[in-house]
């Protein structure tokens, strides 16, 4: 087993330091020349017209990573984007025809749920596009088009480098339909071409830059029982998926809310010492998310802030500052993503979890 770790601890903390290669290479599988071509997924040229609407189905990691699509998806497509985990999605008879675009999403290609929200949507017309890690699954082999995630396979159950290309595959998707756009400029696709090519590089130098921030972070956070993630826009679904790896493998109740939403509830959980991570890409929202983290912060809450160098806010506010390089306003998010599954991933460590084969959890739910 040490031998396939290649020395690390833990196939998790190799699966994170892995991102920036497995993501290069599913951009060297759509990108040619620098160009963006999804054609070999199946997807025709001028898709986007096909469509009244995209569903987004999945599970766990997966569905966060349809969550965030959506927000950029309608932003940039204004084309109607639902999203649904596959266990509700396949017992209630939603609303299905042949201008439905199906977006399944699974690491493993079989989990049960998934497979059949596909087999339901097919039945009913609807054109089903798999985003999976497994080319040969069974939700490839069903699915009329294959956009292949190419992470490389990941052996942690808590899924990182998996998730980091089901995003990066829903930012190729969202570039593709920009490009068919009349209403937006070519220099903006480009723009935004340019900026997916970038994105291995500023992974890489997240991962270097925030190791041993989070590390002393998590020393702190082992000992807590309860820790609230919250943000806004796509930074509400990074908060999610943070959420979920922390409660994965450190089994430390974790849960994310949309920062707005705090103080219709659960502000009245915020106490002295509680600790609260305010994840804080989105620089259009910025003073927003953080006026949400004043509100924490003057009850009490033991505050991480997560965004953008150069920002400008009251620092006391603020007790552990993970700072990200400035990067593409809609593709920026994903680099939060890095110090939260280290984040994770030390707690638990520091904890003495099990972090490779957490508890009572599959790598693949393949039943029911
Ligand atoms: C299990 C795994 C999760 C994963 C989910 C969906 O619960 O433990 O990490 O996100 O299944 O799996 P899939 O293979 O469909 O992406």
């Amino acid at each position: 087993e040490m031998v396939e770790k290649q020395g690390y601890q833990h196939f998790m903390l190799k699966e994170i330091n892995e991102q920036p290669e497995s993501l290069k290479r599913l951009l060297a599988l759509y990108l040619d020349d620098d160009q963006l071509d999804l054609g070999s997924t199946g997807l025709k040229n001028n898709w986007l017209q096909d469509y009244d609407k995209i569903q987004i189905v999945a599970c766990g990691t997966a569905y966060h990573s349809g969550l965030l699509a959506k927000y950029l998806l309608e932003d940039k497509l204004r084309l109607e984007v639902e999203v649904e985990v596959a266990s509700e999605y396949r017992y209630r008879n939603p609303i299905i025809n042949q201008r439905t675009l199906l977006i399944v999403v699974s690491q493993s290609g079989e989990t049960a749920d998934t497979l059949a929200a596909l087999r339901l949507a097919k039945k009913n017309g609807a054109t089903v596009l798999a985003l999976t890690n497994a080319r040969d699954s069974s939700i490839a082999r069903e699915a009329d088009l294959l956009l292949y995630l190419n992470a490389g396979p990941e052996i942690a159950v808590a899924s990182t480098k998996a998730y980091t290309n089901m995003v990066a595959a829903f930012y190729l998707l969202t570039v593709d339909g920009m490009r068919q756009r009349t209403e937006i400029s070519r220099q903006e696709v480009q723009a935004y071409q340019t900026a997916l090519i970038k994105l291995p590089e500023l992974l890489r130098q997240v991962i270097e830059h925030t190791g041993a921030k989070v590390e002393k972070i998590a020393e702190k956070y082992a000992v807590q029982e309860h820790i609230f993630f919250i943000g806004r826009n796509t930074d509400y679904t990074l908060a999610l998926e943070g959420s979920l790896k922390l409660k994965e493998i450190s089994y430390i109740h974790a849960e994310a809310y949309p920062a707005g939403e705090l103080k219709h509830g659960t502000l009245a959980l915020i106490d002295t010492g509680v600790p609260v991570v305010a994840v804080g890409s989105r620089i259009d929202i910025f003073s927003k998310l953080f006026s949400n983290l004043k509100e924490v912060k003057a009850r009490g809450a033991e505050t991480m802030l997560i965004t953008i160098e150069n920002q400008d806010f009251e620092a006391s506010s603020v007790d552990y500052l993970v700072e990200l390089p400035e990067f593409n306003q809609y593709f920026v998010g994903l680099l939060t993503i890095i110090p939260l599954q280290l984040l994770a991933y030390y707690t638990a460590l520091f904890k003495g979890e099990d972090i490779d084969q957490p508890r009572n959890l599959a790598k693949s739910v393949t039943v029911e």
